[in-house]
């Protein structure tokens, strides 16, 4: 779907349209005190998913949450004692905070790819607190640029790599530190810093009055690969390219011409919609699964948009484990 991109300048109006147009499902690229975000109603799976089709990354990847205030926070994941003395220091800042998902979390499971964990960020930016006012409700953004281009620091350059599959950009001007958010795993107390950013690792460590480890080189994965590719596995294996179900096998269907079967089946979109199949990728492994099948048939999805990332996905979930 291409859209008209409109450019504006933060007008209150302006916020009202961007705030209508995340609850529509539609995304709003917006100014941070990092680099500008891409941004879409968290809680919306639909919405989410056509952030990953903007970007066109072949990978459905982490994404970060912005909300309004440490309190927004705590209300969507686990902060620990050293989670909570970060979030009071650098709060609003660009500091994430990778924390585990509570336990009635609102947020899709396609924002942070399955992982049971979520990062969360309050920014400092004006505009980016006035359009969290407005809409308020969670974002998930991250930078908005197409996947392999640097982040975008002006909106010319969101308008440059996202103009059509946006609907707006809320036009701030040249932003304040052009560097990511420094990202920090707090699930646990071995902290690790997985990306570093804007907030120096030194700064940190004096909060703590710790050292903290950091992540192998520049990796921005969680703890190891290990971990994260048992955390995409479902328990139940999967048999992708499925031309029939087997006794025993639940189904993951794509597309109008679903295989027949009398076991349990989930279709990811019966339109053949690659956005509503993203949207429902991970709900349906995990209702799949707590079927306990001997395996799920998984059809095959079409190698195009989206289709790369799920079918990224699904071969990780289908890879032999350990
Ligand atoms: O400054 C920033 O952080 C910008 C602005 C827009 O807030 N956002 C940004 O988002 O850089 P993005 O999606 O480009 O980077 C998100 C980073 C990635 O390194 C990702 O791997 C990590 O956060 N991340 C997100 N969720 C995670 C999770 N549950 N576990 C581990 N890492 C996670
Ligand atoms: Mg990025």
């Amino acid at each position: 779907m291409l859209l008209t991109t409109q450019i504006s300048p933060p007008t209150e109006d302006a916020l009202a349209r961007a705030a209508a147009h995340l609850r529509s499902g539609a995304l709003v690229a917006f100014p941070t005190e990092t680099v500008y975000g891409l941004g879409a109603d968290a809680t919306n799976p639909t919405a989410v998913a056509r952030i990953f089709e903007a970007k066109g990354r072949p990978q459905f990847n982490p994404l970060i949450v912005h909300v309004l205030d440490a309190a927004a926070a705590t209300e969507l994941g686990q902060f620990t004692a050293n989670a909570k003395k970060l979030a009071a220091a650098f709060w609003p800042g660009p500091l994430t905070l990778v924390v585990k998902r509570g336990e009635t979390c609102p947020i899709a499971d396609l924002v942070s790819a399955g992982l049971p964990t979520l990062a969360l960020r309050v920014p400092d930016h004006p505009i980016a607190r006035a359009l969290l006012t407005a809409f308020g409700k969670p974002l998930a953004a991250p930078s908005a640029n197409r996947s392999g281009h640097v982040s975008a620091t002006r909106a010319e350059h969101v308008a440059a790599d996202l103009a059509g599959s946006v609907a707006m950009i809320l036009d701030g001007g040249p932003v304040q530190h052009g560097l990511e958010s420094t990202v920090l795993d707090v699930t646990s107390d071995e902290i690790v810093m997985l990306r570093p950013g804007a907030i120096p690792h030194a700064r940190i460590e004096a909060v703590l009055g710790t050292t903290i480890a950091r992540a192998e080189g520049s990796s921005i994965r969680p703890h190891s690969p290990g971990q994260l590719e048992s955390h995409y596995a479902t328990r139940a294996p999967l048999r992708l390219n499925a031309h029939d179900v087997r006794d025993g096998e639940a189904l993951l269907a794509f597309g109008p011409n679903a295989l027949a079967t009398a076991g349990a089946a989930v279709n990811l979109s019966s339109k053949g919609d690659l956005v509503e199949a993203a949207a429902n990728l991970f709900s349906a492994l995990r209702d799949l699964d707590a079927r306990n099948p001997r395996a799920i048939a998984v059809m095959a999805i079409p190698a195009h948009g989206l289709g790369d990332a799920i079918n990224d996905r699904l071969k990780r979930a289908a890879a032999p484990r350990s």
